[in-house]
């Protein structure tokens, strides 16, 4: 059956395994972020540090200059073999040119050859996304997918205006794979297509997007298997073109599309529920393979005419459309995880960090802005006057930095428990994923609904 929600929307949400909601200021086309937490996240909620690089959404930050400009395209092989090019998001500030990856979740190095994207119980499984953008390129991945009812793994291109170019591999499917395409985050029925391909699990694939200003071509192991035109995507609501045209992330990723608590749409376009007990874990976990993610940068089209340096994009205006993205020489990197796009240089003393790393124990009790976008133990947002998350397992989303939380009665963690009470597997989550314990939120199924 074809999606009847925002495929974008709901990978979005799944990461997105913060702190309850309700303790977050969230911000969308009718609430922008406040000034002392401005930078919007690609999950739709307000922070500092983390939240003002990349995923910032500068449509509903506080003003064109919270996010962070984004690292321009970097050409390159980049061999996926160890993790030494791959950094927390708990740790990366900004510096893309020590890392080209960062990562949520469990990335594992395989054979010394390749990484896996890995999906334990209990957590919303791993996600790469590449510190450079690429503003139209040929961008390929060499990669194999999971399996499973419910388990979808993603070779995606996602701008911070949710523009956005996808392979999905559905985990009931193996010999196809889902392409697909959104701009600005609308769902337009009928963009999806299907593409045929041989055992996805066992058959190394390379996938490959060919993003141009005027169409885009998905390949699969160099074979052009469909062209998207962007004369073909006039839509008569909005009178735009529906095509992806602002600077994108690479993400990568293995995530439960089939959980409980997702809606039905979710759950019948990922062929079911997640069988947490499934013989496919080995090692405890589900994993898809990726070895190698090429990048061909193209130029701006000779008609771009907002290029004032060589470092950097960012927007020249909330439309977020390709005529108002800009080149300069812009700084990419912040003092700290309570820096913003607006003040860079924020860095209130050095422990501090420590909150964004899934702690809470540094967290105060004071208001502390959330600093990590899906990661639990910034405390609570900084304007919502609501207790830190010390008092988090009381009610509604017990807040992402409680790794118990699955045991405490929110709507939340009962959904999960599906994932959580297979506690008899091979291998208990790894540590620094048990805060991903807390998972997906009403937020998750609103997300759906819009
Ligand atoms: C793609 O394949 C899935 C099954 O794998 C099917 O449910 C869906 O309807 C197909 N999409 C299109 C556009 O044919
Ligand atoms: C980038 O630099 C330009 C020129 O210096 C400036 O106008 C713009 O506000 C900066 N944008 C960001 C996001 O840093
Ligand atoms: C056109 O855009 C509107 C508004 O964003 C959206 O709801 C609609 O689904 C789009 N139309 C088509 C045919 O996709
Ligand atoms: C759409 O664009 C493609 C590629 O640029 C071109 O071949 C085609 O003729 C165009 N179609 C229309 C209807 O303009
Ligand atoms: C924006 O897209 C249009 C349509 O493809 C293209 O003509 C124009 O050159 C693009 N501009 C930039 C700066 O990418
Ligand atoms: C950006 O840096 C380049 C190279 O250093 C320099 O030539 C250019 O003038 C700078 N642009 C601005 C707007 O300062």
């Amino acid at each position: 059956m074809k999606p009847t929600f925002s495929v974008a929307g709901a990978l979005a949400a799944t990461f997105a395994i913060t702190a309850s909601a309700s303790d977050i200021p969230t911000c969308d086309a009718s609430n922008a972020c406040p000034s002392a937490t401005p930078c919007c996240s690609q999950y739709g909620q307000c922070g500092v540090g983390a939240y003002c690089l990349g995923g910032c959404d500068p449509r509903y930050s506080y003003d064109l200059q919270s996010c962070v400009a984004a690292p321009v395209c970097k050409s390159g092989d980049y061999k996926l073999s160890s993790l030494d090019d791959v950094q927390a998001n708990t740790e990366y500030l900004g510096d893309s040119s020590g890392t080209n990856w960062v990562s949520s979740g469990t990335p594992v190095v395989y054979n010394d050859d390749s990484i896996l994207l890995t999906m334990a119980p209990s957590t919303v499984g791993t996600l790469l996304m590449s510190t450079h953008y690429v503003w139209y390129g040929k961008i390929s991945a060499t990669m194999t997918s999971s399996q499973g009812a419910g388990v979808v793994t993603a070779f995606i291109m996602m701008s911070d205006v949710h523009d956005e170019i996808d392979f999905e591999f559905v985990g009931t499917d193996l010999e196809s794979v889902q392409s697909n395409y959104y701009f600005q985050g609308i769902t337009d029925y009928d963009n999806e297509e299907n593409l045929t391909v041989s055992n996805t699990l066992q058959n190394t694939h390379t996938y490959t997007f060919d993003w141009q200003p005027d169409s885009i071509t998905w390949y699969i192991d160099d074979v052009a298997m469909r062209t998207k035109n962007r004369n073909d995507t006039y839509n008569t609501t909005t009178q735009q073109y529906h095509f992806p045209q602002s600077p994108a992330r690479i993400e990568l990723s293995l995530w439960p599309a089939g959980l409980a608590a997702n809606g039905e749409g979710t759950i019948d376009w990922a062929g079911g529920l997640v069988d947490w007990n499934s013989a496919d874990m080995t090692n405890g976990y589900y994993y898809a393979i990726v070895s190698d993610v090429t990048v061909e940068c193209y130029d701006p089209p000779s008609t771009f005419s907002q290029k004032y340096g060589s470092d950097a994009y960012y927007y020249t205006s909330t439309y977020g459309t390709n005529d108002t993205v800009a080149i300069g020489n812009n700084s990419t990197e912040l003092a700290s995880f309570y820096a913003t796009g607006d003040d860079h240089s924020v860095n209130p003393d050095a422990s501090a960090s420590a909150s964004a790393s899934g702690s809470k124990s540094t967290a105060s009790a004071s208001a502390t802005p959330q600093t990590v976008p899906g990661v639990s133990g910034g405390g609570n947002a900084g304007n919502s006057g609501t207790d830190s998350s010390s008092s988090g397992s009381s009610n509604s989303g017990s807040s992402g930095s409680d790794t118990s939380s699955a045991a405490s009665s929110s709507s939340t963690s009962t959904s999960f428990q599906q994932g959580s009470g297979f506690s008899g597997t091979s291998q208990a989550p790894p540590k620094d994923m048990a805060g991903s314990a807390v998972a997906l939120l009403g937020f998750f199924v609103a997300c759906l609904l819009m």
